[in-house]
């Protein structure tokens, strides 16, 4: 029996990275893809084969359209943006709540059995006592957090209400390469170093994060359709890394050639001070095990990057290159 397959925002970050791997995998027949390219765009999937569907999740008609072709989806179509979430809260509800919930009623109209969904961790529980992990309570700090928590409560609903499989995977804080137009920190600071600019950090730079690397959190999401696993799943390197150790390793992988100039700010109302993840429960479930250590996904990351200059702004990248030690 074929089967299809549909990643919403799959043009995106997360998205592109996903589909390059299934791709090479024997899982699914057919991929199909749709996204409205409001922040990723159709070209990061140049020479890999897909069905390429550009519609926007708030719209059930497209929605509809897409749904009914796939036996299983990964939703990761959302407005990821935490800070801009708080001056905009009603256009993050519409992309990501109404949104997912019209991919659930699009499930249930065409039969559809199971669905990934994509949620988050830090920006789920707030401020709280790491390492987070899936029993905690909910607690958003910002409006892109409580979508998420949103979401992930109507997914329940639906599975519990009219028997769909589904799975919300809580991503920790993903960074690699097809991540250009990202503002998450490892992104944000590799542009502004190639741009000669200064790196902002929000407090005192010894926040911690989880970070992982993309093809690991890939891997997690493919672990989790081969095994259909209901309920709620953390994915991360399960390590808390501070911003300063990040701008080390970024002076490392860059060769020390580059001036990294650093500005200090208040911390951001919305940001969690510390987070890492608890990944037990995945790795018991779902087999998943993080391979990629910081230093060698940072490496590759800025190597990615290195090889955009001209996307990011040559003229600049000059500048940074001749201001070096
Ligand atoms: N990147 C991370 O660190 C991270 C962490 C936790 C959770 N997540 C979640 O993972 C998912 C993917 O994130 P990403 O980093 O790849 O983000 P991204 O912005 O790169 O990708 C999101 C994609 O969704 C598309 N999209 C946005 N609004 C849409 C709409 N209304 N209709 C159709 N398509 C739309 C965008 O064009 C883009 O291609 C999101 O759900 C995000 O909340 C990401």
């Amino acid at each position: 029996m074929s089967t299809h397959i549909l990643v919403t925002g799959g043009c995106g970050f997360i998205g592109s990275n996903l589909i390059k791997y299934l791709s090479t995998l024997n899982l699914f027949d057919k991929i199909f893809v749709l996204d409205n390219e409001i922040t990723g765009t159709a070209a990061a999937l140049a020479g890999v084969p897909h069905q390429f569907i550009r519609g926007d999740i708030r719209n059930q008609r497209d929605v509809d359209e897409a749904v009914k072709k796939v036996d299983v989806i990964v939703h990761l179509a959302a407005d990821t943006r935490v800070i801009n979430s708080i001056s905009n809260p009603v256009y993050n509800f519409e992309v990501n709540v109404h949104g997912t919930v019209n991919i659930l009623e699009a499930m249930r109209r065409h039969k559809v059995q199971y669905l990934i969904n994509a949620s988050t961790g830090g920006a789920i529980i707030g401020e709280t006592e790491p390492p987070v992990h899936e029993l905690m309570p909910v607690n958003p700090a910002s409006a892109y957090g409580a979508s998420k928590a949103s979401a992930e409560a109507y997914c329940s609903a639906y599975s519990q209400s009219y028997g769909l499989s589904i799975t919300s995977l809580r991503f920790s804080n993903v960074y690699g390469p097809l991540s250009l137009h990202k503002g998450s920190v490892i992104a944000a600071f590799i542009k502004k170093i190639l741009r000669g600019e200064a790196c902002d950090i929000y407090g005192d730079g010894y926040q911690t994060r989880d970070f992982i690397f993309v093809s690991d959190l890939c891997q997690g999401i493919i672990k989790a359709l081969e095994r259909k696993e209901r309920g709620v799943f953390q994915l991360g390197s399960g390590q808390p890394t501070t911003i300063n150790e990040i701008i080390n390793l970024l002076k490392d992988v860059s060769g020390h050639k580059y001036n990294l100039e650093l500005a200090y700010h208040d911390y951001r109302v919305g940001e969690v001070r510390h987070n890492y993840t608890d990944i037990t429960k995945a790795t018991d479930y779902l087999g998943f095990k993080p391979e990629v250590s910081l230093r060698d996904g940072i490496q590759i990351t800025w190597d990615y990057f290195i090889n955009k200059d001209d996307i990011l702004n040559s003229s600049l990248t000059h500048r940074a290159i001749q201001n070096a030690d």
